[in-house]
């Protein structure tokens, strides 16, 4: 079985996106230790990891070549930080997303660590100069923003701090590509990142237009998952655009005009309230009702979806 020569991973904070990362550092053969503050939040992670690992193996889901019960036996839990972190490599934060109480940790942690180890955030929004600024170890700290659900959505953003090592963010980088993440780099800090820009990009115009009355709630998820969205599956908007004309020159001397007056007839930033809100929450629980029972059904099925669409983009050959 693979040992922990690979190096120790520390998971500060077990719920569940602590999980995902723990499932996931499993898988590419690093020991990983869980640390929260709910000793009952570490029993239940251990428990539910085991679970989804053996559902995975099943399915031949599994990541990594491992077998389940080996990448099981990497993971601990401990309720100990300063035990937690002895001999770590990395250490991939995931308490909730709240300033004050990933400020503290990282405090905690500045004070024990030593030089070697990356201190990683999983924050989906917070910027890393208002989370490290002030730390004695900001050097080795680095924004990493995973995707929910992880396991099944590949993608990292890397975001630095202006004083992080450019070494800190090479490492990371690395890591993540070893346990079959695709990383990617944000240069400079921005609030939302780039995929969260993206994606209020994208919410903003579809609610405007369902708003206006152009599309129903329906029609216009139905834009991006029968349109759009089968593209982006493996290609961004950017290369959409090279293939959509002769290159990406012809693209821009072909569409930049009809694009610029489309673009200047986009409306202000939406309210997400009123009649419009009331609409689209109508619409969404007439397919979903928005009990637990049924998100989680959807949930399910959502990411039995990801699921057969990774091992699909694995099969693909690559040009
Ligand atoms: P969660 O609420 O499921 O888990 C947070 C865990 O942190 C809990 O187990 C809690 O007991 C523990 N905790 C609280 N204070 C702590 C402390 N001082 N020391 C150690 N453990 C502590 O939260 P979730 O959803 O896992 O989010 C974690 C982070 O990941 C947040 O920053 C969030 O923004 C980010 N994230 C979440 C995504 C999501 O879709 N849930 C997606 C991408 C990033």
């Amino acid at each position: 079985m693979a040992s922990s020569a690979a190096g120790l991973v520390v998971i500060v904070g077990s719920g569940l996106i602590g999980r995902s990362w723990a499932m996931l550092f499993a898988s590419g053969g690093f020991k990983v230790k869980l640390y929260d503050i709910e000793q009952q939040q570490i029993t239940n992670a251990l428990e539910n990891i085991r679970k989804e690992m053996k559902l995975l193996e099943q399915l031949g889901a599994l990541k990594g070549t491992l077998s389940a019960e080996q990448q099981l036996s990497l993971i601990t839990g401990c309720s100990n930080i300063q035990e937690a972190v002895e001999g770590a490599m990395h250490i991939q934060e995931c308490v909730p997303e709240n300033l004050e109480v990933k400020k503290k940790i990282f405090a905690q942690l500045d004070g024990i660590v030593g030089d070697d180890v990356v201190l990683s955030s999983s924050t989906s929004c917070l910027l890393p100069s208002r989370l490290f600024s002030g730390l004695a170890h900001v050097k080795q700290c680095v924004v990493a923003h995973p995707v929910n659900p992880p396991y099944y959505v590949p993608l990292v953003e890397l975001v630095p701090h202006p004083e992080t090592a450019p070494a800190t963010v090479d490492r990371t980088h690395a890591l993540m590509q070893k346990i079959g993440q695709s990383p990617v780099r944000v240069l400079k800090e921005i609030d939302g990142f780039a995929l969260n820009r993206l994606q209020y990009a994208v919410i903003s115009e579809a609610w405007r237009l369902v708003q206006d009355g152009i599309v129903s709630p329906n029609d216009l998820d139905l834009v991006m998952s029968d349109g759009l969205g089968l593209r982006y599956a493996f290609m961004g908007p950017l290369e959409t655009m090279h293939l959509n004309a002769e290159g990406m020159l012809n693209y821009c001397d072909r569409y930049s005009e009809g694009m610029k007056r489309v673009l200047k007839t986009f409306g202000p930033i939406p309210e997400f309230s009123g009649a419009t809100v009331e609409k689209v929450h109508q619409a969404m629980c007439a397919k979903v009702p928005d009990d637990p029972e049924h998100l989680t059904a959807r949930r399910q099925w959502r990411d039995m979806c990801l699921m057969r669409l990774a091992r699909l983009k694995s099969q693909m050959p690559s040009q």
